[in-house]
């Protein structure tokens, strides 16, 4: 790969701007899930530790270029002090005389914050002046950010090409398994898409067909599929209006060689609800007031061979409706076979996308894939074949 990382650069005495992805879940003032944050400390530790004055850069929430108090980044001073065990400092701005001088007092061993990126109109913009700015405060610049790395922002695009640039250590580990999965991985490859819509994962599923031996379709999405195969589905969500190109997918799959995997047998219910009545039928039985929920234990079935059969895994999006009980069962015995071989090292698993790391996580699964991506869109993006603006400023 081509771009540079913390082992490239001198980094003793220099102040290193470091663009980290702290978007975190915060509810009544307590940070809900710290995983960003904990990805960030082996990037801080090793610029502290080289003798670096870290000063992170990073966006919260989307203030829309406004001052917005409840989306200052100051509040989460007290959990990143303790993530990196080292004195946070916080400065109300991102660029300016108040974020000059607080860079100037910040001491070897301590890490200076500045404020929400955002909370400045031109940031969204890709502005060159405000990118000047904060080049200013820095002598290195350092991309921790990948899941933000799909906006082209002065943050993460414009300021990567005034200062040396490089890839920060979560950076680079999001992009190696990314790398290892869809870019030279060990074959067979599987791919597991779900979610509510076909719309919003067209590009990735036109992108999979290329690369992948297997693509398994799972959730709403998978009803698309099934409609476009003249199958009934009752009153299941699906996109009726898009069952032309699902039925275009399929045949495009065909000739690249790639496997689609539908569901062989559904689960199906009167509600959207938890515990609401069910059954298990063949995928061309759902009655015409049934809801498909879950795919069924067959299917499950098919899924787990193909998994014990592949040396690779790219996951994104949940087979059924994974928040309702007990509709999340197809997806957790997918998951738990696939953190089984996994553990045995058997297969190279990757997975991504809020709502994917969120079922991996409640199946219990998780921390046995061979890598969990802190992004959402640019893990998608990523996986669509995009070029991603953070990523190639990093390139030059
Ligand atoms: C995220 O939470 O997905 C990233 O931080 C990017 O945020 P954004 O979608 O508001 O750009
Ligand atoms: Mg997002």
């Amino acid at each position: 790969m081509s771009w540079k990382t913390l082992d490239d650069m001198d980094l003793g005495g220099k102040r290193v701007l470091v663009r980290v992805d702290i978007n975190v879940p915060v509810v009544d003032g307590t940070v809900t899930d710290a995983t960003r944050i904990e990805r960030i400390v082996p990037t801080v530790r090793h610029i502290l530790a080289a003798g670096g004055k870290p000063i992170l850069l990073a966006h919260f929430g989307r203030p829309g270029g406004e001052r917005r108090e409840n989306l200052s980044l100051k509040q989460l001073v007290p959990t990143l002090e303790g993530a990196f065990g080292a004195p946070v400092l916080f400065a109300a701005d991102c660029v300016g005389t108040e974020a000059e001088l607080a860079t100037e007092a910040l001491q070897p061993g301590q890490v200076l914050l500045l404020e929400n990126t955002r909370f400045h109109a031109a940031e969204t913009k890709n502005d060159a002046d405000l990118a000047a700015g904060m080049a200013k405060l820095g002598d290195v610049y350092c991309n921790d950010a990948f899941s933000a790395a799909h906006r082209a922002h002065s943050s993460t695009e414009a300021l990567a090409r005034l200062l040396p640039a490089c890839a920060g250590r979560l950076m680079q580990a999001e992009l190696e398994a990314l790398e290892g999965a869809l870019g030279a991985p060990k074959r067979p490859v599987t791919a597991v898409v779900g979610g509510a819509k076909v719309s919003t994962k067209l590009e990735l599923l036109g992108n999979l067909i290329n690369k992948v031996d297997y693509l398994v379709i799972g959730g709403g999405m998978a009803n698309t599929f099934l409609v476009a195969q003249g199958i009934n589905v009752g009153k299941s969500l699906a996109e009726r209006d898009m069952q032309g190109t699902a039925a275009e997918i399929l045949a495009k799959a065909e000739n690249s060689g790639c496997t689609i995997v539908l569901p062989k047998d559904i689960v199906v219910a009167q509600k959207f609800e938890a515990h609401a009545p069910h059954q298990t039928l063949p995928t061309d039985q759902c009655p015409e007031d049934g809801m498909i929920l879950d795919a069924g234990p067959e299917s499950v079935a098919v899924i787990t061979d193909i998994f014990s059969k592949s040396q690779t895994l790219i996951w994104n999006g949940p087979l059924g409706a994974f928040e309702l009980e007990p509709f999340d069962a197809a997806t957790n015995a997918a998951a738990l076979k696939a953190a089984d071989l996994t553990r045995s090292g058997q297969l190279v698993s990757v997975a991504g996308g809020g709502d994917t790391v969120a079922a991996l996580n409640a199946s219990g699964a998780a921390h046995d894939f061979s890598y969990i991506s802190t992004a959402g869109g640019a893990f998608l993006e990523w996986m669509e074949g995009k070029t991603l603006p953070g990523v190639a400023a990093l390139e030059q």
